[in-house]
C-alpha cells in the first residue's frame, strides 16, 4: 500500500461509537467511510446513508468492499468479526474492550499475527494530542520516577437498559471503563503483578462500582469504575518530584497540570478535534500504509496487560459472562 493509498474503511455496528466513528473519519487524510453492516439493517442503511457510504447485506460482503474493518459491535462480538476478518484477509481496528478476557484476546492476536494483518484495540487516549504532549513535557523535565497512578471515573446516569448493563454483551463498568484505567496504569507502571478489588454487582448481574488496588512491576495503580453513582474523572500521575494531573474527562484528554517539589506548576493545554477518535484512526491508517501488523503506542501486550487486571478484577467480584466457557 502506498503512502497515498485512500483507505476505505467499513464499521460492523451501526450504534453510538459507529456514529461517532464515522464523524471522525472526516478529520482522517487519506481515509473514507465506504462500508456498513449491523445485524439490523435499518440503523446500518441510516449510518451509511447518513456518510455516504454503502449498506452491505452481510458481513461477507462488507469484506469484499474495504480495506480495513472498525469493529463497533458490543464486546462479546468483537472477537467473532474480528477472526472472520482475518479469514477475509483484512485488518482491523478493534472497540475496546477488544475482548472480554485474556483467553479470547490471546486467539485473536495469534490469528493476526498468523494472518499478517494490523491489528490494534482502539484506545483513543494515547493518540490525543494532549497526551503526547504530556509524555514529552514528562521526559524533558521529568517529575522523577513515576510509582503512582490514580484514575477513576464513575456515571451516575446510566440507564438499566444500556448495553453495559447487559450480562449477554459482556457489559459491566469494568470493561466499559475499567479498561481505560487498566491502561493508563499499564503505560507508566508497567505490568500488573496483583490485584485486589473491592466492588457489587448490580440487578442485572454485571459490575456496577468496583474499586481496584493494583500492584505493578514499577508501582501501585489505584483504579475506580461504576455506573450507579456521580465520581470525577480526573487521573493523577505521582513521581518522586511531582505530579502530573490529566482533567476530566481524562480519557479524552485536552488539559493537564504538571506540579514539581520545587514549587512551579506547568499548564499543558491542547485542545483536540473530531471528536477524538480520529486520532487512533489516522494512526492505525499511517500503520497500514508502512506495512505494520501492531502498534508501537497500542500494542499487543499493552492490551493483554490491561485485560488480565479486568479478568482478575472479574474473578474476586465473582462475575462471568453466560457466554464464556470453563
Ligand atoms: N472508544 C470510545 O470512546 C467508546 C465509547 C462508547 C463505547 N465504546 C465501545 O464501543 C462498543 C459499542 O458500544 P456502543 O455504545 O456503540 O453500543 P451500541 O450503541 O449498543 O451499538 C452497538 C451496535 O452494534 C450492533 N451489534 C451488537 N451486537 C451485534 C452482533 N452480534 N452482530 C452485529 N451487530 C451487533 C448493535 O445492533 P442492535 O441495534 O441490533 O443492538 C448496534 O448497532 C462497545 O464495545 C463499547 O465498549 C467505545
Amino acid at each position: 500500500m502506498s503512502n497515498d493509498t485512500t483507505i476505505r474503511w467499513g464499521i460492523v455496528g451501526a450504534g453510538r461509537i459507529a456514529r461517532r466513528f464515522a464523524q471522525g473519519l472526516a478529520h482522517v487524510p487519506g481515509a473514507v467511510l465506504s462500508g456498513v453492516w449491523s445485524r439490523r439493517p435499518e440503523p446500518a442503511r441510516a449510518l451509511a446513508a447518513a456518510f455516504g457510504a454503502r449498506a452491505f447485506d452481510s458481513f461477507d460482503a462488507l469484506m469484499g468492499g474495504i480495506d480495513a474493518l472498525y469493529i463497533a459491535t458490543m464486546q462479546d462480538s468483537h472477537p467473532q468479526y474480528a477472526l472472520a476478518a482475518f479469514s477475509a484477509g483484512k485488518p482491523v481496528l478493534c472497540e475496546k474492550p477488544a475482548a472480554v478476557n485474556a483467553r479470547t484476546l490471546q486467539k485473536m492476536i495469534d490469528t493476526a499475527r498468523a494472518s499478517k494483518l494490523l491489528f490494534m484495540e482502539a484506545m483513543k487516549p494515547p493518540f490525543y494530542p494532549l497526551y503526547g504532549q504530556l509524555r514529552a513535557h514528562l521526559a524533558a523535565d521529568p517529575i522523577g520516577a513515576i510509582g503512582l497512578v490514580r484514575a477513576g471515573c464513575s456515571m451516575a446516569n446510566v440507564p438499566l437498559d444500556h448495553p453495559s448493563y447487559s450480562m449477554d454483551s459482556g457489559g459491566g463498568a469494568l470493561l466499559d471503563i475499567g479498561v481505560y484505567e487498566a491502561f493508563l496504569a499499564v503505560d507508566w507502571l508497567g505490568e500488573a503483578l496483583d490485584v485486589q478489588t473491592i466492588g457489587r454487582l448490580g440487578p442485572t448481574g454485571v459490575d456496577t462500582f468496583a474499586s481496584l488496588n493494583v500492584r505493578h512491576e514499577r508501582g501501585v495503580a489505584q483504579l475506580f469504575c461504576g455506573m450507579d453513582l456521580q465520581g470525577r474523572g480526573d487521573a493523577l500521575i505521582g513521581g518522586t518530584l511531582g505530579t502530573a494531573t490529566i482533567h476530566e474527562n481524562w480519557w479524552n484528554p485536552a488539559r493537564a497540570t504538571v506540579r514539581y517539589l520545587d514549587g512551579r506548576t506547568v499548564e499543558l493545554d491542547a485542545p483536540f478535534e473530531g471528536g477524538g477518535l480520529n486520532y487512533e484512526t489516522a494512526h492505525f491508517c499511517e500503520l497500514l500504509r508502512a506495512g505494520a501488523i501492531e502498534s508501537p503506542v497500542m500494542s499487543h501486550a499493552t492490551s493483554m496487560r490491561m485485560i488480565a487486571i479486568i479478568d482478575a478484577a472479574r474473578r474476586d467480584l465473582g462475575l462471568r459472562f453466560p457466554f464464556e466457557s470453563e
